[in-house]
């Protein structure tokens, strides 16, 4: 499964990507006022952080015209930009438009299958399927990335599963057991995801006895 980091957090991008299991960067409008800077230049600072990985960046507008016109704006700024694209009418026709150009797009705000199925038979490279705000809402957010991913091999369908809108380390949990192509996160969700108490205390053990015995890795060279 990937692992993208869902954040406009330079300082986030820049941590993420040095632990080398980043696959890529999504961004939504909210994230990116967020940062405090500008949406092109925190857009290109965080492709350059992570070579070779998809970078989600989203369009603002909600009709078709000018949908087309952020689209190739936001595309022309890198080839690893992705271009996000709200589940909506127009936005299920932009997609269509992006992906016969070969352009690639991220399809958010999906909530359902039925909403999925559109975005993939508009040939949606991602379509990203929220959890949490589903949860909050005393829903079953998973339900629906299950299904999806289902319809998505039953079909063969060329999209991948996004699992988006995730809060804690279960959520990527339930994305591994359905079968998700790509889990979406908090830099904090993706930081714990190292933690284990075992972990923590087997590390101390090793080192508490490896240097009781006054061991070392280098040698002391004979002379
Ligand atoms: O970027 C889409 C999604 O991951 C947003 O998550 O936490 O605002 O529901 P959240």
């Amino acid at each position: 499964m990937k692992l993208f980091v869902d954040t406009g957090d330079i300082e986030e991008v820049r941590k993420a990507a040095e632990w080398g299991v980043l696959d890529g960067v999504t961004t939504n409008p909210t994230l990116i006022a967020k940062s405090g800077a500008g949406f092109r230049e925190t857009v290109l600072k965080i492709c350059d952080l992570v070579p070779g990985g998809a970078i989600s960046a989203e369009v603002v507008a909600t009709s078709y015209d000018e949908m087309l016109r952020e689209a190739m704006e936001i595309h022309s700024g890198h080839d690893q930009i992705v271009v996000k694209v709200p589940l909506i009418r127009d936005g299920v026709r932009l997609v269509k438009t992006l992906s016969d150009k070969g352009i690639r797009t991220n399809v958010t705000l999906v909530f359902s299958v039925t909403q999925a199925m559109l975005a993939a038979k508009a040939g949606a490279t991602y379509i990203s399927n929220f959890v949490g705000r589903v949860d909050d809402l005393s829903g079953e957010g998973m339900a629906a990335v299950a299904e999806t991913v289902e319809m998505v091999e039953r079909y063969g369908y060329d999209s991948e599963v996004l699992v988006a809108s995730v809060r804690h380390p279960m959520h990527v949990v339930e994305s591994l057991r359905a079968g998700a192509h790509v889990a979406t996160m908090p830099f904090k969700v993706m930081d714990s995801l190292f933690n284990h108490p075992l972990t923590d205390s087997g590390l101390q053990r090793f080192l508490d006895d490896w240097n009781a015995a006054g061991l070392e890795i280098f040698e002391k060279s004979r002379v």
